[in-house]
């Protein structure tokens, strides 16, 4: 089987960060998404992956991070999406990479608990054209639908419903054989513009095709806004195996659920669990609470943060207030100033939000 991620879109909810990187690169628990994703596919014992991309900078910076794979065990290709016209559309223009062999489509900003290995082993073994993963969600008009018969066969999946049918999401990972390129060329574009994989798999149903539904029961997180983000980082950090590979000095309180990396330093400090704290940061004098991500080489001083995902090289110091439910970008300083007038003074990035007290 091979694999095909995709990993183009702009992250527009995730804006300013998404200005400077692509979403998928943004970590959870210290580690990219993709990172996540290519490790899910290569456990799963494929190794020969395609990674659509956009055009634009994100694109390159995708490429960059990746690369060839090598770090990893698995072969990367990569296929360049010149307008974000689908995910059917993905598919389209993966023709080649993707001959006539099975494969699995796998939404590069998807973090799903347990890893697909069964999903693979079960479509692997059995004689389905297509196999979609389906969750119970709240609020499911946001997502593609699928309606069930009472003998749990399809009965239609429709993108985004305005007064959905059942509370069975589309998860962001899907099975095809070669069907699926015949199906891809007979829809035509949704409402908003796009080919969906929704509608294509819709199409397969039509012809009679074999499509299995597989319900998933633990978490699943599409991460596309921060407070996603948040979310997956909070449970994926409920799953990480704490070691300290970095120095606690006496005077610290770090409990059971904390990983440190190398290099890492807590001074006087407090850390609770589950929580990560990056290579060659810096926590002084300071409180870092649960579910809460530091990435590597930011100095925490004199301040306290909980449930928030900090990315690299940022600088946070004699903070008053607790900060929360914060998801900051690379190299930000956050900073006690004592020139007058006192204020607060920003300097913010175009689509940056600010919750004050
Ligand atoms: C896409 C699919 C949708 C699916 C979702 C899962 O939505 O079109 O059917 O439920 O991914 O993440 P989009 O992210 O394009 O809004």
């Amino acid at each position: 089987m091979k694999a095909l991620i995709l990993s183009g879109g702009k992250g527009s909810r995730l804006y300013p960060l998404t200005y400077t990187n692509a979403k998928q690169l943004i970590p959870v628990a210290n580690k990219p998404v993709l990172f996540r994703v290519i490790e899910a596919i290569r456990d799963a014992g494929i190794t020969d992956i395609g990674i659509i991309i956009g055009s634009g900078e994100n694109g390159r910076r995708v490429q960059e991070a990746v690369a060839t794979g090598d770090r990893w065990g698995v072969d990367i290709t990569y296929i360049v999406q010149e307008a974000p016209l689908g995910l059917a559309h993905c598919v389209l223009i993966a023709r080649d990479f993707l001959g006539d062999e099975r494969f699995v489509m796998f939404l590069g900003d998807n973090v799903i608990e347990g890893g697909i290995s069964n999903l693979i082993g079960e479509f692997e073994q059995a004689d389905y054209n297509c196999q979609i993963v389906l969750t119970p969600v709240e609020e499911p008009q946001h997502y593609g639908v699928a309606e069930l018969n009472p003998d749990r066969s399809i009965k239609r999946l429709v993108e985004k419903p305005r007064t959905p049918r059942s509370n069975l999401a589309l998860v962001g990972i899907y099975m095809f054989d070669h069907h699926i390129h015949e199906a891809v060329r007979a829809i035509k574009p949704s409402w908003r513009g796009e080919l969906e994989i929704t509608d294509a798999i819709q199409w397969l149903v039509d012809q009679g095709l074999k499509v299995h539904p597989y319900i998933h029961h633990g978490w699943w997180i599409d991460t596309g806004k921060p407070i996603d983000m948040l979310a997956a980082n909070s449970k994926v950090l409920e799953e990480l195996v704490p070691k300290i590979e970095g120095f606690v000095d006496k005077d610290s309180q770090v409990d059971e659920r904390v990983y440190i990396e190398s290099g890492a330093q807590i001074i006087n400090s407090v850390v609770r669990g589950p929580t990560i704290i990056g290579e060659n940061t810096r926590i002084v004098n300071s409180y870092v609470g649960p579910f809460t991500s530091i990435y590597h080489d930011c100095v925490i001083e004199n301040s306290e943060i909980e449930h928030s995902v900090i990315l690299e090289h940022c600088q946070i110091s004699d903070i008053p207030t607790r900060i929360t439910d914060s998801l900051i970008g690379r190299h930000v300083v956050i900073s006690h100033s004592e020139l007058k007038p006192r204020a607060f003074k920003f300097t913010l990035g175009d689509h940056s939000r600010l919750g004050l007290i």
